[in-house]
């Protein structure tokens, strides 16, 4: 069968930025720990996710550098948040670590009111797979499967089989219905990425991480992405946290976090493009 092929060791596409992690090399292919029998409280907080005091140091001495300074923040359920700031800021970091595939140093991480640091890796896994979706400016689709494997298969992970009528809505909206028979190669960029777009909504998870999700495409396809996760946040209450350095795809957030050296330096609610780059002028970026 072709996804057992995909499912293999090593069939998850290498992300620099993921590997950066020391427990967990892929969101999605650590299936082997899966332990059927966890289960989370389902807790529907208005904050469907928080970081508290993070802070995530590499190296020490003279070396040492804070990725993040002691950060605070609340994601509220429902919303749209974009996290912007200069190279190096911290943005992919504070993300990572948010979304649990990267540790903190010190401070903790909530989801759904539940400290990550409390959690087994089994649990980690299980409530990275159930509650949180990633799109990831590499797409990190399977090239073995088809689109609509790809789609599925977190699903198929935590052998689920999802909401059929929600997961034809998805496929429907981001316009991929003649093309899901297509293997990742023989897409475009842009229908690459609204399949990785696809694939974090179809299990409705409580919240979804996007690094730069139209970095990749041209602008027309960028708005068509960018209008779908609007559109998933009023229509489906979904909450999303994205970082991008465009202000124009920023303002479809409903809030900008704007990044300096580890530290939350500004916060915009209601952005428009031309507010965002006011702001990241004045903030001399
Ligand atoms: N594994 C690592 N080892 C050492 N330093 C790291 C590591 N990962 C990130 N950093 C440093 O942490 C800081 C924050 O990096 P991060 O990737 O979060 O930045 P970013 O805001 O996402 O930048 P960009 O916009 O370029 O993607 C940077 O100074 C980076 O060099
Ligand atoms: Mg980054």
């Amino acid at each position: 069968m072709e996804n057992s092929k995909a499912l293999s060791a090593g069939a998850c596409p290498a992300d620099p930025i993921i590997s950066h992690s020391s427990f967990v090399s892929c969101p999605f292919f650590n299936f082997r720990t899966y332990d059927r029998n966890v289960e989370f409280p389902i807790v529907k907080d208005s904050v469907a996710a928080a970081a508290k005091h993070a802070i995530k140091q590499y190296g020490s001495g003279d070396e040492v550098i804070y990725a993040l300074n002691d950060i605070s923040v609340d994601f509220a359920s429902g919303q749209f948040t974009a996290i912007m700031g200069p190279s190096g800021s911290g943005k992919s970091t504070l993300m990572h670590c948010i979304a649990g595939l990267d540790q903190l140093t010190s401070g903790s991480v909530l989801i759904d009111g539940l400290d990550l640091s409390t959690l087994t890796d089994k649990e980690l896994t299980l409530m990275r797979r159930e509650r949180v979706g990633f799109i990831f400016q590499a797409f990190n689709l399977v090239p073995t499967l088809s689109a609509e494997e790809n789609i599925l298969l977190p699903l198929l992970l935590g052998n689920k089989t999802g909401d059929s009528e929600w997961i034809k809505k998805v496929i429907d909206t981001v316009g991929l219905s003649n093309r899901l028979t297509h293997r990742p190669s023989e897409l475009s960029g842009g229908q690459q990425q609204r399949v990785a777009v696809a694939r974090a909504l179809a299990t409705q998870p409580r919240i979804i991480f996007a690094d730069e999700p139209t970095g990749n495409v041209d602008s027309t396809t960028g708005t068509e992405i960018l209008t779908f996760m609007r559109r998933a946040v009023d229509e489906l209450g979904q909450t999303i946290v994205m970082v991008t350095h465009d202000p124009l795809s920023a303002a479809f957030a409903d809030r900008i976090i704007f990044l300096a050296d580890g530290k939350i330096v500004d916060e915009m609610l209601e952005p428009s493009a031309a507010k965002v780059l006011d702001r990241m002028k004045s903030l001399g970026n």
